[in-house]
């Protein structure tokens, strides 16, 4: 819980200031960073950081005005000239360009491969890449990629696994207890929840979220006040909402899966899904995500 030693409050007030006193003693954030200005620290921002680190059993989190901010300086922190990224072919397809866009930019190399945990932790142990970047679930697949897996193997190889932890949720999994070495994720999707707020986020264990403190401050993509006091309020509500919203997914699969005119649904939480042995695996509750996709017999895919 919030506590505001000098009023007592519970909630986080809007800190709506660009600048902080920076006369006599400096100001100090709990992480050690200087409050002065808001392009680097703001206290509200910083109320939401500490509830993600914990809801993803990380020890420090950054919150960034985008998941596309937060997946950049992800990238611009970890991947020097001679590095290699391996990325499934299923990723979000910003993720990719981004990747594929600063890979001709800075000149470190992008190998794709298929995604699912075989192809994966096979490409990891032949191309030896240097970071690997997974989505927990994919979009529109809905393949749930076992993270404890890929992050043994490069761990064994001595790779870094950034997880994109949007549809799973740390609700559904922890991808750092798995082995991770960082998580993002979209907060606009489920953590945030009323489609109000655009915003991102990073969450580490150790000394890396200083690495990728600088990016953020560097590149100016801090997590406004007001969007980090929608996200507190929003995230209140995560848990009781994938709940539903995954119990609902079940059942939409489940009645789709009967249906005469659909060809195919793919929802890991079906028996017949490829995808339930893993997720059934490494989810920590019996539900599956909150997305369905199916094809629709003689037309395309749906979502
Ligand atoms: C899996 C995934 N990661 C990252 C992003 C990017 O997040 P944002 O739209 O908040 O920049 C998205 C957006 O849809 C996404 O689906």
């Amino acid at each position: 819980m919030f506590e505001d030693k000098s009023t007592g409050a519970f909630i986080p007030p809007i800190f709506l200031s660009a600048m902080f006193e920076q006369r006599g003693e400096t100001r100090l954030t709990d992480r050690g960073t200087e409050l002065k200005y808001s392009r680097e620290e703001n206290p509200t921002t910083r109320a939401l950081e500490r509830v993600l680190a914990k809801l993803e059993g990380g020890s420090d989190a950054l919150a960034f005005n985008s998941g596309m901010a937060a997946i950049a300086a992800t990238i611009l922190a970890l991947a020097k000239r001679d590095t290699t990224l391996l990325i499934p072919m299923e990723v979000y397809g910003t993720t990719m360009e981004l990747a594929s866009t600063l890979s001709e930019k800075l000149g470190y190399k992008l190998e794709l491969t298929w995604p699912d945990t075989e192809s994966i932790v096979e490409s990891i142990k032949s191309r030896k890449p240097d970071i690997v970047m997974i989505e927990s679930m994919t979009n529109p697949m809905l393949r749930v990629i076992d993270v404890e897996e890929v992050s043994k193997t490069c761990f064994d190889e001595g790779c870094w696994v950034v997880a994109d932890n949007t549809f799973t949720t740390p609700i559904l999994l922890n991808p750092l207890k798995k082995g991770a070495f960082i998580v993002v994720n979209s907060l606009t999707k489920f953590i945030a929840g009323h489609n109000d707020v655009v915003g991102g986020a990073v969450i580490s264990i150790g000394p890396v979220i200083k690495l990728l403190w600088d990016w953020r401050r560097m590149l100016g993509s801090i997590m406004q006040p007001f969007e980090a006091y929608l996200t507190l309020r929003g995230v209140k509500t995560l848990s009781i909402r994938v709940e539903r919203s995954s119990t609902t997914a079940k059942a939409i699969a489940e009645f789709l899966e009967d249906h005469p005119r659909i060809e195919e649904v793919y929802y890991p939480g079906l028996p017949s899904n490829p995808y339930k042995r893993v997720a059934d695996k490494i989810f920590e509750r019996r539900l599956y995500g909150s997305l369905v996709s199916f094809k629709v017999k003689g037309e395309g895919m749906r979502r």
